[in-house]
Parts: C-alpha cells; sequence; structure tokens
C-alpha cells in the first residue's frame, strides 16, 4: 500500500499502514484474536503485549508507557485490572485508546451483543433484557448501553453481588435490580449472564469462591427460566462460559443461544470502532 497517505482511507484496506498496540493485563481469547483479526482484515497489524513481559510489569508508569507507544502506534487498546489505568492510557496517549475490559466495564462485548440482537431481528427500543448473576463489569456496559439505545435492563443479583447503585441511577430510569430472578427473567426479550468469578476475582480463596458460588446458585440461566421468559426469548453471555454454574448446558447450547454469532460479532464490531478512531466513520 505504498504512496497512500496515512489519512486516506483505500475502501479494500481502510486501515494499512496503522498499527494497534494491544495491552493484556489479563487474558483473553475473543478479544485478543478479534481486534488482531480486525485489524488484518482492514489492512493494518496488532501487536500483544502482554502487561507481565514489558516494562509496564516492573513498575514503569501507565503514562510513560502511553506518551511512548503514541510514538510507534497508531492506536492502543488496554486490558486492565484498574479501570484507573485505561483513564491514564487515555490521558496520556496521543492516539486513541480503547477499552478492551477493564474491572469496571465492557463496552466492546456489549456493542457485539447488541449487533447479535439487530441481526436477529429484535429492534433495540422497549426490548426487556434479565440480567441474572454477578453485578459485573459487563453488565455495567449493559446498563450504560440502555440509557444510550432505549431498552430496559432488569438485573437479578444477591445481596453483595449487586452493581453499582451509581451506574443503575445513571440509566435514567432504563435499569433495576432485583432479588428474584423469576421477575427479571419474566416477559424478558433477552436473558444475559456472565461467568461468576471474573478475573481478578479469583483471590478470595477457596472459601470466599465457594460462599459467592452458593449465592449465585439460584440465578444460574436454567431451562425453567428460560421458560419464563418471552417464548423466543434469546440467550447471550460473552465467554468464556462455565456450564453447570451461571448457565445449564441445554441453555447455552439450546436453539435460543446466540453465544456464537456474539463471539464472533466482535470481530466486525472491533472493525467499526476502529474505523472510528481513525476518523473513517460516523
Ligand atoms: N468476551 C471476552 O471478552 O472474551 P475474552 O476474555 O476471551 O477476550
Ligand atoms: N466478567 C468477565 C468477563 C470476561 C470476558 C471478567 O471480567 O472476567
Amino acid at each position: 500500500r505504498a504512496g497512500l497517505p496515512k489519512g486516506a482511507a483505500d475502501a479494500d484496506a481502510p486501515l494499512a499502514g496503522r498499527t494497534l498496540a494491544m495491552v493484556f493485563e489479563k487474558s483473553s481469547t475473543r478479544t485478543r484474536v478479534s481486534f488482531d483479526m480486525a485489524m488484518r482484515q482492514l489492512g493494518g497489524s496488532a501487536l500483544v503485549l502482554d502487561a507481565g513481559t514489558t516494562q509496564l510489569g516492573r513498575g514503569e508508569s501507565v503514562a510513560d508507557t502511553a506518551r511512548v507507544l503514541s510514538g510507534y502506534c497508531d492506536a492502543v487498546m488496554i486490558r486492565t485490572d484498574d479501570h484507573a489505568k485505561l483513564t491514564e492510557m487515555a490521558a496520556h496517549a496521543t492516539v486513541p485508546v480503547v477499552n478492551g475490559l477493564t474491572d469496571a466495564s465492557h463496552p466492546c462485548q456489549i456493542m457485539a451483543d447488541l449487533m447479535t440482537l439487530l441481526e436477529a431481528g429484535r429492534a433495540l427500543p422497549g426490548l426487556k433484557v434479565a440480567w441474572l448473576g454477578d453485578g459485573n463489569n459487563v453488565l455495567a456496559s449493559l446498563v450504560e448501553a440502555a440509557a444510550l439505545m432505549r431498552f430496559e435492563v432488569v438485573a437479578a443479583c444477591p445481596q453483595g453481588f449487586q452493581p453499582d447503585e451509581e451506574a443503575i441511577v445513571a440509566a435514567s430510569g432504563r435499569a433495576r435490580v432485583v432479588a428474584d430472578p423469576r421477575e427479571a427473567v419474566e416477559g424478558a426479550d433477552v436473558v444475559v449472564t456472565d461467568t461468576w468469578i471474573s478475573m481478578g476475582q479469583d483471590d478470595g480463596g477457596q472459601e470466599g469462591a465457594a460462599t459467592k458460588l452458593a449465592a449465585l446458585a439460584p440465578y444460574q440461566v436454567t431451562p425453567a427460566l428460560m421458560a419464563a421468559a418471552k417464548p423466543d426469548a434469546a440467550f447471550l453471555h460473552c465467554l468464556p462460559a462455565h456450564r453447570g454454574e451461571e448457565v445449564a448446558t441445554e441453555v447455552i447450547d439450546g436453539p435460543q443461544s446466540l453465544v456464537w454469532p456474539e463471539a464472533e460479532n466482535r470481530l466486525h464490531v472491533q472493525k467499526s470502532i476502529l474505523r472510528w478512531c481513525f476518523g473513517q466513520i460516523g
């Protein structure tokens, strides 16, 4: 693609000559591969920086890393254990910074989820989306999207594992938290769940994990709970899944499950996110 000025988009390879640095402080399959393949398919390239094998792992600041990476790469994606590191990266980088998951949110995932629902013919405004289980980072992004896209989220979470009240309030009435999983799924168009123990939460020891699993047990997405949702309700899960914990095998592998297109849509959505970052789409 020599000769193409950096600002100009080649229709076949709109990200030709662009490089994405991907900083990972946590494991990933989907985020890592979908961003990498998105860059390749759009004509650019990506490099994986495992925090543990860079100077970040030896205490170099996120701010200094941001300044240095900005001199080599055209965008940075970061998956981190601390949302403050994402905002520090964004504050000091002079290139776009993408949130590839933090302890507080996972917006790229929810964009893929919404694309999956649209592809399945569901108009977003007015949808009832039930979330069952842990009030985690993925739920936070779902709630944020509800306010923007005008759908309703009813999250059933046990005491002690509910989402931040602030996030619910910020959703301007589009989200509420209940204790009863049946109340959440009743009449729902979509049922969503996620792992009960997120990355970085597995340090509570065996006892901590056992307490959490026991509290969450009634929130497993079972065939009986799916039957209380609308007959054509879709099931979503960002993956990785733990069959027999947050979801029954019959549900995730059943006809209402959209988890495979949902995972594939990470690729398509990443392309839009990247092109948006470079000002190529509105
Ligand atoms: N859903 C998701 O973000 O998966 P990975 O952890 O594999 O990237
Ligand atoms: N809530 C999960 C999502 C993984 C994609 C986690 O943070 O580990």
